[in-house]
């Protein structure tokens, strides 16, 4: 089972991106947990970060496609992109939101999230644990192979 790790914006400064916010935790780090959690779970995990939003877009087509489950970190196009709203609409996997700050317990535009309404689930505020949580979630939604 593939699953697809899909890191919006200013994600890949995460390190030196206010650390007092986000962690000491990189991109690079991120990467690694996901690999071996994946791997300890029977997961195939594909990590993915972009600033732009097309390509962005452009990555959840293909996860359509592929019928592939989602674990999505929007940044912030969380707030204001109904464009990858809609693509996470055509999703025909399960969709997890996740985040590494609780978002509604900081600036009220980060309080809203176009893309909530269509994911199954949402998983905010543990750091890099909310990618582990999300891939926990996948595995447990996976029927049992006989
Ligand atoms: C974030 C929260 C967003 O509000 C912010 O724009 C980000 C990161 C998070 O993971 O906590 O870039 O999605």
């Amino acid at each position: 089972m593939k699953v697809f790790i899909l890191n919006g914006p200013n994600l890949g400064r995460l390190g030196s991106r206010e650390p007092d916010v986000y962690g000491s935790a990189t991109h690079e780090d991120l990467i690694n947990y996901c690999t071996q959690a994946g791997e300890s779970l029977g997961l195939e995990v594909q990590v993915r970060q972009t600033d732009s939003e097309t390509e962005l877009i452009g990555w959840l087509h293909d996860a359509a496609d592929a019928q592939a489950p989602v674990i999505l970190n929007p940044a912030a196009f969380t707030h204001y992109s109904y464009a990858l709203r809609d693509a996470c609409a055509m999703l025909a996997g399960p969709l997890i939101e996740v985040h590494l700050t609780n978002p509604a317990a900081r600036e009220e535009f980060r309080h809203t999230s176009v893309v909530s309404a269509v994911a199954s689930g949402v998983i905010s505020g543990f750091g890099v644990f909310s990618y582990i949580l999300a891939l926990q979630a996948i595995a447990a939604m996976q029927p049992v192979e006989k």
